[in-house]
């Protein structure tokens, strides 16, 4: 298995492009499951977790065709796809895709709204906690799905032959159970109103497309969303949104290793409330033309307290990163998960490379140290793996991070867009 060598106390300047969003693309091709016609995406980053995503989506009839070569985007990194299910050739979600990642259950939803019909493996638990599917489950039985669950599968049907459109109301915030129904609902007889909806702006970006096709949505980025259902769907082409946590993690590498990055194409709005703690913690971000600039000089970050929230607080999918970035800080900070319950794996391995921290229930404090020193790590998870990539940045020596099919997951091109900034990092082969 390759491995990450990382050797710290390299500044980082330059520019640095951001990818198309591995969150908003997931749901964005499962889309293409909701029409005969193709749906055609630009900008989807190359990940191990669109690989995984298109594999799951071949075998149930689409057909996917990279059409990159043909369509060369210079302004932009990845690929262009164009997804095309003329025909439904199985409704079953099989296990040995769906453990592979959890957002395979976004296929439920427009499997069946299409077809009246879905069997999907449940998830399972997973590194960061249990994350059951149960609102998903519940939104579905509202629009008038019958579910139950054996032998590990999810087994749904719509006896009327068509969901109806309904009010259903989240008990909590959930990205993936509002995807679900905002894709199902697009298809359903009558309107459906989403409440305590997620705000993502992936959301926002799998309405757009959603719309492009045809379906009729009000009230994206908020959180009461009312579609009308519609009897079809149909061809669209759709850019895939910036991503915003891979933004924010190559901030924080910029900050972390006392750099000056642009970080190319990455859009500010959508990371407000990490901005604002950035900023709070002495970094200077401004905003350019073409993205925003991370500069800070080496030693001079503040210990900041940081908690995570649905959209628009601060993503949970940042605080490993941000718990890397405090390590060094000078003063305390206290980083507090609310999101999930056990999200902290990446702890003992900081603490390794010299960090103090100490962990209280879903809170963290942390006491900034003078310097970190390189070490052997690995992570359970991709944002846990991405965090010891940025301790490494920073650390005394070499850090070697083990367990990179993590980072392969959501990070396209890590090493080749961080050494063109000056980092001093790279793959390594298992048999070197
Ligand atoms: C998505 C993101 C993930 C991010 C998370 C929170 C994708 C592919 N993944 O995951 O990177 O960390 O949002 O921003 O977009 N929950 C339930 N019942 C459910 C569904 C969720 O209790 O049916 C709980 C979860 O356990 C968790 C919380 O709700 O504690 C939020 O989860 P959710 O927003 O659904 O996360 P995902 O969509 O899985």
């Amino acid at each position: 298995m390759d491995r990450i060598r990382i050797r710290g106390g390299n500044r980082l300047t330059g520019r640095l492009p951001i990818s198309g969003s591995k969150n908003a693309a997931l749901p964005l091709m499962a889309t293409a499951l909701l029409t005969d016609e193709p749906v055609t995406l630009t900008g989807v980053p190359r990940l191990a977790d669109i690989r995984t995503m298109s594999a799951l989506l071949g075998q149930h009839g689409v057909e996917i065709v990279d059409r990159s070569v043909q369509e060369p985007d210079e302004d932009r990194l990845g690929a262009v796809l164009e997804l095309a299910a003329p025909k439904i050739l199985s409704t079953t979600a099989p296990y040995d895709i769906v453990r592979k990642m959890r957002a395979s259950v976004l296929v439920l939803g427009p499997l069946l709204a299409r077809c009246g019909k879905a069997e999907v493996s449940l998830p399972g638990g997973c590194a960061i906690g249990t994350r059951p599917v149960d609102l998903h489950i519940s939104g579905l039985e509202a629009m008038g799905a019958e579910v139950s669950i054996d032998q590990g599968y999810i087994h749904a049907s719509v006896p009327a032959g068509r969901l109806k459109g309904a009010r259903v109301v989240f008990p909590k915030v959930s990205v993936g159970a509002t995807e679900n129904l905002l894709m199902a609902a697009a298809l359903a007889d009558g309107e459906t109103v989403l409440v305590n909806a997620a705000r993502e702006p992936e959301i926002v970006d799998l309405g757009l497309c959603l719309q492009a096709m045809g379906a009729r949505i009000e009230g994206l980025g908020t959180d009461t969303i009312h579609v009308q259902g519609v009897d079809r769907l149909s061809a669209a082409r759709h850019p895939v949104i910036p991503d915003r946590i891979e933004t924010g993690t190559y901030a924080m590498a910029a900050a972390i290793a006392g750099g000056d990055v642009l970080l190319q194409g990455a859009r500010i709005d959508t990371l407000q409330a990490m901005v604002d703690i950035l900023r709070r913690a002495g970094i200077a971000v401004t905003e350019e033309p073409d993205g925003f600039r991370v500069a800070c000089a080496p030693g001079s970050v503040k210990g900041v307290d940081a908690m995570t929230e649905p959209y628009p607080g601060f993503p949970t999918d940042l605080q490993a990163q941000f718990m890397a970035l405090m390590c060094t800080a000078s003063g305390a900070s206290m980083i507090t998960e609310t999101i999930f319950e056990n999200r902290f794996m990446h702890v003992p391995e900081l603490m390794r490379m010299g960090a103090d921290i100490t962990v209280h229930q879903s809170s963290v404090l942390v006491r900034g140290v003078e310097s970190l020193t390189g070490a052997q790590v690995m992570a359970t998870d991709l944002r846990a793996s991405v965090s010891l990539v940025l301790a490494g940045l920073m650390a005394r020596g070499e850090t070697i991070v083990n367990r990179v099919y993590h980072l392969d997951r959501g990070y396209e091109e890590l090493e080749r867009k961080l050494s063109a900034c000056g980092a001093d990092i790279e793959r390594i082969a298992d048999d070197e």
